[in-house]
């Protein structure tokens, strides 16, 4: 059992817990991820670890609730408790000196990009970040992003806070002004990454993507997560989740991601229909 020590709402549906976990806290680096079972019959929902404090024993995950399990997962408060974490998961992200590191982050995407950021700084970088959201209320740790990164640009596709548009307008502006980038480091919703590779390759910036696919065991054993890279078939929990982004074949991502839709509807559905408290059942 993992106790929540706190739990926090970030912006609409997006909540932030700190968990004790001190293995975990004590292993993990930027860029890996946990496994998340809520109860013992809960199914498993893959985190990135958001932030760490090995002397606490903790880890901080955060979450938007898209679905039945996070849903309920968003239902716990300080002093609940998860059945099972397993972590930490994935190939760490390869932090070095570069030079001028861009990290963009959109939407939940965000969570992610935060460690890498911190990670690139401390490692002698010059980090300019981007994040972006739809709207105002879904923006995410913009004053911890603008802590560890030299520069932050904040936009909303409605313009209802920062610049009126796209995290990949801001970064075309930057590359358009003539400022060299060593690496572009892009975390967000597919149709993001894709627009900010698309934009990269054409001035030939090395861009580093993290992907979300579906995953069940996050071992290697299933192939739930698998994608194709640069023609080659990886499998996100073990190889990843981050991948050259000129390389990754994101219209076959985006299909796999979608593969259950219905399934999910009705799993989401018979848990609100049982009033948000079912332990078992469809997950
Ligand atoms: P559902 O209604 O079941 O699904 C909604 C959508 O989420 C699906 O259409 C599918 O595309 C995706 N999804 C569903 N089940 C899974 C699954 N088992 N594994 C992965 N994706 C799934 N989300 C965050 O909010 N914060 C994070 O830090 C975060 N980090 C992630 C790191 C990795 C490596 C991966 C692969 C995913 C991450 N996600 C993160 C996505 C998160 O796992 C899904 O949003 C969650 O599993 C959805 O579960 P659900 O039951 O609430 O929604
Ligand atoms: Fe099963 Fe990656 S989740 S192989
Ligand atoms: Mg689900």
């Amino acid at each position: 059992m993992f106790p929540i020590l706190e739990a926090r709402l970030l912006a609409t549906a997006v909540k932030q817990f700190k968990i004790a976990a001190p293995e975990i806290a004590k292993k993990r680096k930027p860029g890996q991820f946990i496994v998340l079972r809520i109860h013992e019959e809960g199914e498993r929902i893959p985190l990135t670890i958001a932030d760490a404090d090995a002397e606490a024993g903790t880890i901080t995950l955060i979450f938007q609730e898209v679905g039945k399990s996070t849903e309920q997962l968003g239902k716990l408060k300080a002093g609940d408790t998860v059945s099972d974490l397993i972590g930490p998961l994935g190939v760490p992200t390869h932090i070095e000196k570069y030079g001028t590191v861009v990290c963009v982050g959109g939407g939940i995407g965000i969570a992610p990009v935060y460690p890498i950021a911190k990670a690139m700084r401390e490692a002698g970088n010059t980090v300019i970040s981007i994040i972006g959201a739809r709207t105002k209320n879904l923006l995410i740790l913009e004053e911890e992003m603008a802590r560890v990164s030299h520069s932050l640009k904040v936009s909303t596709d409605d313009g209802s806070y920062g610049y009126h548009g796209f995290v990949s307008d801001i970064l075309q502006d930057i590359i358009d002004e003539g400022m060299t980038i060593n690496l572009v480091v892009a975390i967000g919703p597919v149709p993001m990454m894709r627009v900010v590779c698309n934009v990269t390759k054409n001035h030939k910036i090395k861009t580093v993507v993290s992907l979300n696919p579906i995953m069940v065991d996050a071992t290697g054993m299933c192939g739930a997560c698998r994608v194709t890279v640069g023609g080659r078939t990886r499998f996100v929990c073990v190889d990843g989740p981050e991948f050259d982004g000129h390389e990754v074949n994101f219209a076959e991502l985006v299909k796999r991601q979608r593969a259950y839709l219905n399934q999910e509807k009705l799993s989401l559905e018979t848990f609100r229909h049982q009033g948000g408290a079912c332990m078992g059942g469809i997950s």
